[in-house]
């Protein structure tokens, strides 16, 4: 009961990352839904790090858990609220105090490493599964 190959196609979508320039953050769909690709600055990364034991962590978490790669965060961009798509993407998009995403729907902020850091939003962006 494997899935056939144009199956399996629909499910994969590959991402190019060497043109994906430092600070950018991409957009990509997968299955239907967005997938936030970022790569981030060592300042960022660095930043990310630091919160790693904060006590406002909805949902704790580290850095280096929710990454392959420092440089490299990619997340679902779909609020763990009610599902909708945070600002944040954009450079002139507000990302909320912690560099993240904000989702204007009901006020959730999320920091750089996807992490929830005001609700109602209860859980931090979601990972996807990738491979290098
Ligand atoms: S859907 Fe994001 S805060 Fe409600």
């Amino acid at each position: 009961m494997n899935p056939s190959a144009d199956i399996l196609a629909l499910s994969l979508v590959q991402v190019d990352l060497p043109p994906i320039q430092e600070g950018q953050r991409v957009t990509v769909m997968w299955s239907g839904r967005p997938v936030f690709v970022c790569h981030r600055s060592a300042e960022e990364v660095a930043r990310s790090e630091a919160d790693d034991r904060s006590p406002e962590l909805i949902d704790p978490a580290t850095d280096a858990s929710r990454v392959k790669r420092k440089e490299w965060l990619i997340v679902l961009g779909v609020c763990t609220h009610l599902g909708c798509v945070p600002l944040g993407q954009s450079v002139t998009d507000p990302r909320g105090r912690y560099g993240g995403w904000f989702c204007p729907c009901h006020g959730s902020v999320y920091d750089g490493a996807g992490r929830v850091r005001r609700g109602p939003a209860p859980r931090n962006l979601e990972i996807p599964s990738t491979r290098s």
